[in-house]
C-alpha cells in the first residue's frame, strides 16, 4: 500500500523550486534485459540510483532513458503472482521518489514504453520520444488497470475522455499520435537522450501532472466529465463477462475526476490490488506468458530419429530460420486469397496461382476489393493499398512459383488432390523452398511423401478469414526439420500470428477438439434442447457465438465434408446435418442452416431460431430412439466445455499439443473462447480437475465411451493436481510414438 500523499505545498514549496543556470544532468538508463521490466528487484536498484542523483548537489536534472532498444515494458508481470514481499520497492516507490524531488526529470523515450514505464514517464516533467517509439498503458489486456498513477495522471494531462479511451484500448500507440494526444511534449528525430540533456538545461522548473488537477479534463467541459464516466461504464462488457477490469479502470478515472490527486492515487492502488487477485487477471496473465512460450520447442519433442532409435536432439533455438523473402499460394479461393493478403500485409511479395483462370480473376477482384475497403475505412492510404496490390501477382502459370522461398497450398480438402499439388510443386519450386499445406485436417506426412523434400514440408493452418484471424497452427510432420519449424515460427512472427505447434493428427489441435464440442452440441439438440438455447448458454459463458451459429458461419457442407473425411457419416447420432445440407441449408452463406438469416436483421448475420430445425432434430431423434431430456444450463456448459477439456488432455497425452497453454491460445485466438477465462485447460484448473473428472465419468456412464477420460486427466485428478502444474510437455517424459511414460 502506498502511504497517504503529502499536500501539494509540502511537495512543491515555492522556495525550493531552484533556479535556472548551468545544470549537471544525470542520465539514468533503465537496463533490465530483455524489456527493462520494472521488477521489485530492479526497482530497488533504480530507487537507489535516483535517490543518489537527488542527493547529489552537482545533479540539477535527471533524464531517464532505456537500454536494450526500448524504454520499458512496464512492471514485471511475474511479480504479481506473489504477495508483495516485506520491504519490497515497487514502481510506485520509484515514482514517488521522482515526484518528491524538486529537480526536473525528463523521460527520453526510444522504442516501446508501456505500462509502469509510461507511468514513470508521466511522473516526469517532460516526455520526449523518437518517431519509432510506441507508448501505451496495456494493463487492461492483463485484466488490470494502470496502478502506478496512470489513471490519475493521464486524465489530468489529456482529459477524462481521451484518457479513458487510451487506457481502455490498451494499445501501443505510435509516438506521432501520442504527441497529438498531448502525452508527449516533443518528437525527436535524432538522439533523444542528447535532446533531453539540452532540454534539461533550458526548461522551466516543475511541470508535474499532479499539480494540474485544477485543469483536469480539457477534452470535455468539467461538468460533463461524470457523464463521460457513466457512458464509459455502458460501453464496456458487463463485469461478470470480461469487463471487470474495465469497470474498475473507469472507477479509478472517476476518482481522478472527482477527488484530489492524493485520494485518487490511493483509490487507484486499492482497485489495482483487487484486480491483481481477480480470476480474470490471473487467466489473462496466463495467456500472456503462454503466448511467449509458443515458439519454445523442447528438443525432446522433435521428430523421432528411427536410425538412432531415439528422439532427435536438435532444437529449434540452435538452428537459424531460413529467410522468406517471397511466398507463393496455390488455390485462389477464399482461403488462398486471405493467405495472399496476409503475406502482402506483412510486406512479403506473393504469387497466387490457380489452374482456373476464372478463379484467378475472382481472387484479383476480391483482394483488390478488400484493399479498397480498407482505404474507405481509413485503415490504409491509397498509396499503401496500391503497394500491397502491387506485391501480389495473380497468375495461372505455376512456373512463377519457381523462386518462392515458401509455397502454401490452399486447394480443395482432399488428400489425393493435395498430394498431386505437392508432387507438382516439388518439381517446380527451387530445392530449398518450403512447401506447406493449409489443410485443416489431413495427413501432412502423406503430402510430404509425394515430394523429395519431406524435411521441408509442413502444415500452416490459417483460420478463416486468414487475413484477420490471429491464429496459425504449425503442423510438424514426421520428417519436418528443425530448421523448417524455426522458419515457420519466424513466418508466424512476420505475419503477426499467434503460431502454435501441433502434431500431425486429424484436425490438429483446434479442429480435433471442436469436433468433440460439436458432438455434444448435437447430442443436446438430439435430446431436445433447442440449438438457440445451447448457443445462448455458451454466449453467456463468454463465447462471441454459440456452436450452432459457428457451424452456420463456417458452412454446414464443410462440416459434413470434414466428418466424412474422418470416416463418420455425419455429426451426432442422427443424420440431421446431412439432411440440412441436402436441403441446401448450408449456413449463413445460404441464409439458412441451423438458424435462419434475414438481410434485414443484423445485416444477415444474426441467427434467428428456426422451429423447422428443432422439429427435424426431434423427428430424427425419435427414429434413433433418443429419449428427450430436460437439461440445465449448467449441464449444457459442462457437456461442451468438458468435451473440450478431455480431448485437450488426450492431445497432450498423444503429443499432438505441447503444453496446456498452447491449447488455450488455440481456443482463445481461433475459436473465441473468452480470454478472461484463460482457455479450456486453464478453465479446467479453475473448476478443479477432480470435479471435471467426476462429471466426465458420469457422462461416460450416461452417454458412452466417447466420454472415456484421458489417462492424463485421470492421473492429474487422482493426484489432486492441476494441468498448469503437471502437464507441461517436457515434464511428462514423452516416449517415442507419443505415449506418456506411466508414473511420470
Ligand atoms: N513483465 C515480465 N516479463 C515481460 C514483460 C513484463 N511486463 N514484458 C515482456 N516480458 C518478457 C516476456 O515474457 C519474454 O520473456 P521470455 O523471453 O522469457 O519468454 C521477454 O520479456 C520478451 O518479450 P516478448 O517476447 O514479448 O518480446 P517482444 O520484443 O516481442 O515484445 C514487449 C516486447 C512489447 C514489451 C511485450 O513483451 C509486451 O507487450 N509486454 C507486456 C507489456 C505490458 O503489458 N506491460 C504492463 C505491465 S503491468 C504494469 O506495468 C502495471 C503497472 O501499471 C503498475
Amino acid at each position: 500500500m502506498i502511504p497517504a500523499d503529502p499536500s501539494f505545498d509540502e511537495v512543491y514549496p515555492e522556495s525550493s523550486r531552484g533556479t535556472q543556470g548551468d545544470k549537471g544532468v544525470r542520465v539514468i538508463t533503465l537496463d533490465n534485459p530483455p524489456v527493462n521490466a520494472l521488477s521489485f528487484a530492479y526497482c530497488a536498484k533504480l530507487y537507489e540510483t535516483i535517490e543518489a542523483a537527488h542527493a547529489d548537489d552537482s545533479v540539477e536534472a535527471i533524464v531517464f532513458s532505456g537500454a536494450n532498444g526500448l524504454f520499458s515494458g512496464g512492471a514485471d508481470v511475474n511479480d504479481f503472482n506473489s504477495e508483495l514481499p516485506a520491504g519490497a520497492v515497487t514502481i510506485r516507490d520509484v515514482i514517488r521518489a521522482v515526484e518528491l524531488s524538486i529537480k526536473p526529470h525528463i523521460a527520453a523515450i526510444d522504442g516501446v514504453c508501456l505500462g509502469g514505464g509510461l507511468e514513470l514517464a508521466l511522473a516526469c516533467d517532460y516526455r520526449i520520444a523518437t518517431p519509432r517509439s510506441k507508448l501505451g498503458l496495456p494493463e487492461i489486456r492483463l485484466g488490470l488497470l494502470p496502478g502506478a498513477g496512470g489513471t490519475q495522471r493521464l486524465p489530468r494531462l489529456i482529459g477524462a475522455r481521451a484518457g479513458l479511451e487510451f487506457m481502455l484500448k490498451g494499445s501501443a500507440v505510435p509516438a506521432a499520435r501520442v504527441l497529438e494526444l498531448g502525452i508527449l511534449d516533443e518528437l525527436v528525430e535524432g538522439d533523444v537522450v542528447e535532446r533531453a540533456i539540452s532540454l534539461a538545461k533550458e526548461i522551466p522548473p516543475k511541470r508535474r501532472i499532479s499539480a494540474l488537477e485544477a485543469t483536469i479534463a480539457p477534452d470535455v467541459p468539467m461538468q460533463a466529465a461524470p457523464f463521460v464516466v457513466a457512458q464509459a461504464h455502458k460501453m464496456v462488457p458487463p463485469e461478470e463477462n470480461g469487463g471487470f477490469a474495465a469497470h474498475k479502470l473507469i472507477d479509478a478515472v472517476q476518482a481522478a475526476v472527482e477527488l484530489p490527486f492524493a485520494f485518487g492515487i490511493a483509490r487507484e492502488a486499492r482497485l489495482f490490488d483487487e484486480l491483481v487477485r481477480s480470476k480474470a487477471s490471473l487467466a489473462l496473465r496466463h495467456l500472456f506468458f503462454a503466448e511467449r512460450e509458443l515458439d519454445k520447442i523442447p528438443p525432446v519433442i522433435l521428430p523421432f530419429d528411427s536410425a538412432q532409435g531415439r528422439l532427435a536432439q536438435d532444437d529449434t533455438e540452435s538452428v537459424q530460420p531460413l529467410t522468406v523473402g517471397n511466398a507463393g499460394v496455390v488455390g485462389a479461393g477464399t482461403m488462398g486469397s486471405g493467405i495472399a493478403i496476409t503475406f502482402a500485409q506483412s510486406g512479403t511479395p506473393v504469387v497466387i496461382v490457380d489452374t482456373n483462370e476464372e478463379a484467378v480473376d475472382k481472387a484479383r477482384q476480391t483482394v483488390m476489393g478488400m484493399f479498397m475497403y480498407q482505404v474507405q475505412k481509413g485503415r490504409l492510404t491509397q498509396e499503401e493499398a496500391w503497394q500491397r496490390g502491387q506485391s501480389i501477382t495473380f497468375t495461372d502459370d505455376w512456373s512463377e512459383l519457381a523462386d518462392a522461398d515458401l509455397v502454401v497450398e490452399a486447394v480443395f480438402e482432399d488428400l489425393d488432390v493435395k498430394r498431386e499439388v505437392f508432387a507438382k510443386l516439388d518439381a517446380i519450386v527451387k530445392p530449398e523452398g518450403l512447401l506447406a499445406s493449409n489443410t485443416s485436417t489431413l495427413d501432412i506426412d502423406a503430402m510430404a511423401a509425394a515430394t523429395k523434400r519431406p524435411d521441408k514440408v509442413l502444415g500452416l493452418h490459417f483460420f478463416v478469414p486468414a487475413n484477420i484471424m490471429p491464429l496459425l497452427e504449425i503442423v510438424r510432420g514426421r520428417a519436418t526439420s528443425a530448421q523448417t519449424l524455426a522458419t515457420a515460427f519466424a513466418i508466424g512472427k512476420t505475419l503477426k500470428k499467434k503460431a502454435v505447434l501441433s502434431g500431425n493428427a486429424f484436425g490438429f489441435i483446434g479442429n480435433r477438439m471442436i469436433f468433440d464440442y460439436m458432438r455434444e452440441a448435437f447430442g443436446l439438440a438430439e435430446e431436445g434442447t433447442a440449438p438457440a438455447r445451447v448457443d445462448a448458454v455458451m454466449k453467456a459463458f463468454g463465447f462471441p457465438m454459440g456452436p450452432f451459429a459457428m457451424s452456420d458461419l463456417s458452412g454446414l457442407d464443410i462440416g459434413l465434408h470434414v466428418q466424412k473425411l474422418q470416416g463418420k457419416s455425419g455429426q451426432g447420432r442422427t443424420n440431421v446435418l446431412e439432411q440440412l445440407v441436402e436441403q441446401k441449408r448450408l449456413g449463413q452463406k445460404s441464409m439458412a442452416g441451423f438458424f435462419k438469416y434475414d438481410k434485414a436483421v443484423g445485416k444477415g448475420r444474426e441467427p434467428i431460431a428456426d422451429p423447422v430445425v428443432e422439429q427435424l432434430f426431434a423427428q430424427e431423434a425419435r427414429k434413433a430412439g433418443i429419449a428427450p431430456r430436460v437439461v440445465t444450463d449448467r449441464e449444457i456448459r459442462e457437456r461442451l466445455l468438458y468435451a473440450l477439456i478431455n480431448r485437450g488432455a488426450y492431445l497432450l497425452e498423444e503429443a499432438v499439443a505441447l503444453r496446456t497453454g498452447d491449447i488455450d491460445i488455440v481456443f482463445v485466438y481461433g475459436y473465441g473462447f473468452p480470454p478472461h477465462r484463460g482457455g479450456p485447460m486453464w478453465y479446467a484448473d479453475e473448476v478443479g480437475i477432480a470435479r471435471v473428472y467426476e462429471r466426465i465419468r458420469e457422462f461416460e456412464a450416461a452417454f458412452g465411451p466417447q466420454w472415456k477420460p484421458s489417462a492424463l486427466l485421470t492421473r492429474v485428478a487422482e493426484s489432486g493436481g492441476t494441468f498448469a502444474a503437471s502437464s507441461c510437455f517436457d515434464k511428462l517424459s514423452m516416449t517415442p510414438g507419443g505415449g506418456v511414460a506411466s508414473g511420470a
